[in-house]
């Protein structure tokens, strides 16, 4: 058994207004009360945060942002700072998800920028990595995660990177149904810690928990959190719901 406290995170994605966002946390905290074994975070809109921290209070549930700027402040329309989560009550935060990177030009460089700026504010980053389709298909996958791992930790002290949290989300798996069999996933994370060994050293990466994410659903929860690589998971769409999100937590 590893000692990596397992780490479930829900990303909603550009779903819920805070109305809904209050409802499911007044009805998720009951299902996962008092439950320890793993760390719970749920990862709503900007705009819904400060709901969800309130509602949240007190309990083992913590939250994060999706996505944040690496300047402190400025003249930057559109977007939100490090030290602005943490003023909002946010302890995490997700960093180059996939969609960031196909949809908004989110890069291995700028991921990087993001991770340094998280580090210094003391946000716990949940930093994604995984390839496309026609990479996997190609035999390119290890060669994309070997250089996603290695630039987003570039200049990263290892003092200063325990919190880091790594999220493997095979592109072709997210929102489709389609799931990584455990195997592959184990031997992905496998490939993502040995450079992790690489960049920060073993004692950091035997820390390091690596999620996995695509289409986790409460039916393949278990099987894929028993595998001794995965540290945890990133949910999406089954995270919209409290009683499949509970599932999953409670694996
Ligand atoms: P999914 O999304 O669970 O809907 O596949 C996962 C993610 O994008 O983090």
């Amino acid at each position: 058994m590893s000692t990596r406290k397992p780490l479930i995170a829900a990303n909603w994605k550009m779903y819920k207004t805070p109305a809904q966002a209050n409802d499911f946390v007044t009805a998720f905290l009951p299902l996962v009360h008092s439950h320890t074994r793993d760390e719970i975070v749920l990862c709503p809109p900007f705009v819904d945060i400060a709901t969800v921290v309130a509602a949240a209070q007190g309990s083992n549930v913590r939250v994060g942002g999706q996505n944040m700027y690496w300047k402190e402040e400025g003249a930057f329309t559109g977007e939100i700072s490090a030290p602005m989560l943490v003023a909002a009550g946010c302890t995490h935060v997700v960093l180059g998800h996939s969609e960031r990177r196909q949809f908004f030009g989110e890069t291995d460089e700028t991921v990087n920028k993001r991770l340094h700026a998280a580090l210094k504010h003391k946000l716990i980053p949940i930093v994604c990595v995984g390839e496309l389709l026609a990479q996997r298909e190609s035999g390119k996958t290890a060669d994309v995660l070997l250089r996603q791992t290695a630039e987003a930790l570039t200049g990263i002290a290892p003092e200063h990177a325990g919190s880091i949290a790594i999220a493997y989300e095979p592109v072709w798996a997210i929102g489709t149904g389609k799931t990584a069999t455990p195997e592959m996933a184990a031997e992905a994370h496998h490939i993502i810690r040995e450079q992790v060994v690489r960049s920060l050293g073993r004692e950091i990466a035997d820390k390091m928990r690596i999620l996995y994410g695509g289409s986790v659903k409460p039916e393949n929860a278990s099987a894929l959190m028993n595998q001794e690589e995965i540290d945890g998971a990133l949910v999406g769409g089954a995270s919209l719901d409290p009683h499949s999100f509970s599932k999953i937590v409670l694996y």
